[in-house]
């Protein structure tokens, strides 16, 4: 008998649960406290005109899946989590055009010889932007393949000057709450900080994205600049970072703060180790019915498996 999965997912199936519960107790508290009527002073809206610019020249980057067809980009810049912007899928595409992305800065901090401050416009200039065409798994069940342009993370971390005690990176995301309405509402731990290991980080494969598809990249998918981790869920990924900050001891994470058991601090995307609440055998790509497997390190094992090897990666989920 042939099985059919509903092509779309239930908001409680997909939205992890303490944004889920976050968001009741949030609309109840709105309807008791402040009033519906405040979703415009929140930035609520039906979205702006997005000013959709190309790069002048991107060049084809390595580690591309280019035998796989890319999401369509209004599956990719319409679906997808920016809390700061709501809880909703589509929150992030009603409600991003608030970011001003000019000027933009990236602070280094932590286990430096020197604190630094980079601007948008150097880092733009630092390298030849690449596309790199990368399978994405979100921690939900969904995926897509996206393109991105950017350039590699370590052209970052190379400029950094750190010090042997450097062992982690955090990046941070901006948490204005006068752009970004819901960081107002604690149901996640702001600014979002999510971290990688240095070597996770200087691993080629990892990008620091600056657009998709040819563009800069769309407010609601992290302007200006993102971190990019293929072989990791989605939200190992920081959107609009205005920090980086090198650690010796791993550090917590907005995740591994908002629930340990559930989400680890590697996640990398691993189709044997479930989820608490759901297995995380299969995905549905974005624009997709069919659910498809789901590949360990997303597909990226030959790329990165060396980098755990000895560590058991039921532990180290
Ligand atoms: N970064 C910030 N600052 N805030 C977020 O809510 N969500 C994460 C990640 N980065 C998130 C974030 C999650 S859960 C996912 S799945 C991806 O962004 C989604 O990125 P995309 O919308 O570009 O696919």
């Amino acid at each position: 008998m042939l099985i059919l999965h509903r092509p779309d997912p239930l908001p409680s199936e997909i939205t992890p649960p303490e944004v889920y519960g976050a968001r009741r107790s949030f609309l109840r508290s709105l309807s008791v406290g402040i009033g519906a009527a405040s979703f415009g002073l929140l930035g609520e809206s039906h979205g702006a005109p997005v000013e959709r610019v190309r790069f002048d020249t991107v060049t084809p980057g390595p580690f591309s899946a280019v035998d796989e067809k890319p999401t369509p980009y209004t599956s990719v810049t319409e679906y997808g989590n920016f809390y700061e912007f709501g809880p909703d899928k589509d929150s992030p595409a009603r409600n991003a055009h608030r970011l001003r992305t000019r000027p933009w800065t990236i602070s280094v901090e932590g286990e430096i010889r020197r604190p630094k401050t980079f601007a948008i416009e150097d880092i733009l200039k630092w390298a030849p932007l690449e596309e790199r065409i990368y399978r994405m798994r979100c921690v939900e069940g969904w995926s897509a393949v996206i393109p991105w342009v950017g350039i590699p993370l370590t052209e970052l971390i190379k400029r950094c000057e750190v010090t042997g005690n450097a062992k982690f990176v955090e990046f941070w995301s901006l948490a204005d709450p006068e752009q970004m309405p819901y960081v107002r509402f604690p149901f996640l731990d702001w600014p979002y900080i999510e971290a990688l290991r240095l070597d996770e980080a200087m691993h080629p494969l990892a990008l620091l994205g600056l657009g998709m598809y040819g563009e800069h990249m769309p407010k609601q998918n992290g302007a200006p600049l993102r971190v990019v981790v293929p072989w990791k869920y989605g939200f190992k990924g920081a959107k609009s970072i205005v920090k980086v900050r090198f650690v010796e001891k791993q550090p917590p994470t907005v995740w591994t703060k908002a629930a340990p058991d559930e989400y680890g601090f590697y996640s990398n995307v691993n189709p044997d180790v479930p989820h608490k609440r759901w297995s995380q055998s299969h995905e549905r790509r974005l624009g997709e019915f069919f659910r498809r497997k789901t590949q360990p390190f997303n597909g990226y094992g030959d790329q990165v498996a060396g980098l755990y090897a000895g560590m058991d990666l039921r532990k180290n989920f």
